[in-house]
């Protein structure tokens, strides 16, 4: 992105992400949910976000589609818009995590070098994208908000998966098919996997996920 800001000078600030982490009692990083609409992104976040939450870290959950109705409302769908889209809740997402937060996003993001490009601006352990691998059948079957039906009938142009595209990460930290597996489920291995990186989280256990049975 060009940068037109200019005559800014940068600020180093007295308090730091240590700081933050310190007094939270862990550590912060962003948890990047992708996947097609209807792969259950914000669903899973969500139940993830409870759970860390009930355990007393601080979270935030910055979703698609509520943050599309303020910060990023002057964005549409075309692929400008969805880079941008994904490059500002990156940088929110950075605020969040300097601030000692656990971020969790839910957006399709769909493009392999949107999702890279935030990576890139956090550390190597700060950053953990979970790719939702749902079949395009099931995500159309489930259909929650009724768009595949619209974008199938012609009154939806530039949907992802029918005709916007998704390209999958090559490399995510964790792949689920949220087709084959239960909501339940999928929380669990996520958060096993964060129990199992517990490097990111200093001193501080996290327990397995409550779920019912
Ligand atoms: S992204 O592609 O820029 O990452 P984002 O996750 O913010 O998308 O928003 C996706 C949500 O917007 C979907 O869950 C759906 O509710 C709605 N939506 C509206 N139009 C479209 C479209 N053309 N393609 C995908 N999602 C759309």
């Amino acid at each position: 992105m060009e940068n037109r800001s200019s005559n800014v000078t940068w600020h180093e600030r007295r308090l730091t992400r240590d700081d933050y982490q310190r007094r939270n009692g862990h550590g912060s990083l962003v948890l990047w949910f992708t996947g097609l609409s209807g792969s259950g992104k914000s669903t899973l976040a969500q139940l993830v976000e409870e759970q860390l939450f009930q355990q007393g870290w601080y979270t935030y959950l910055l979703d698609g589609d509520n943050v599309r109705h303020g910060l990023n409302g002057d964005l549409g769908f075309s692929e400008a818009d969805r880079r941008e889209n994904i490059r500002r809740v990156g940088e929110v997402s950075r605020l969040f995590v300097d601030a000692g937060v656990v971020v969790l996003t839910a957006l399709i993001s769909p493009y392999r070098e949107d999702r890279d490009r935030v990576r890139a601006l956090f550390g190597p352990a700060d950053f953990v994208e979970i790719f939702l691998d749902c079949p395009l059948e099931v995500c159309e079957q489930r259909d929650p908000k009724g768009l595949y039906r619209k974008a199938r009938a012609g009154e939806l142009p530039e949907f992802t998966g029918i005709d916007s595209p998704y390209e999958e990460p090559l490399a995510p930290e964790i792949t689920i098919n949220t087709g084959r597996h239960g909501v339940e489920e999928c929380v669990v291995r996520i958060i096993s996997y964060l129990r199992q990186h517990s490097a990111c989280w200093r001193n501080r256990t996290l327990a397995a996920p409550v779920v019912a049975a």
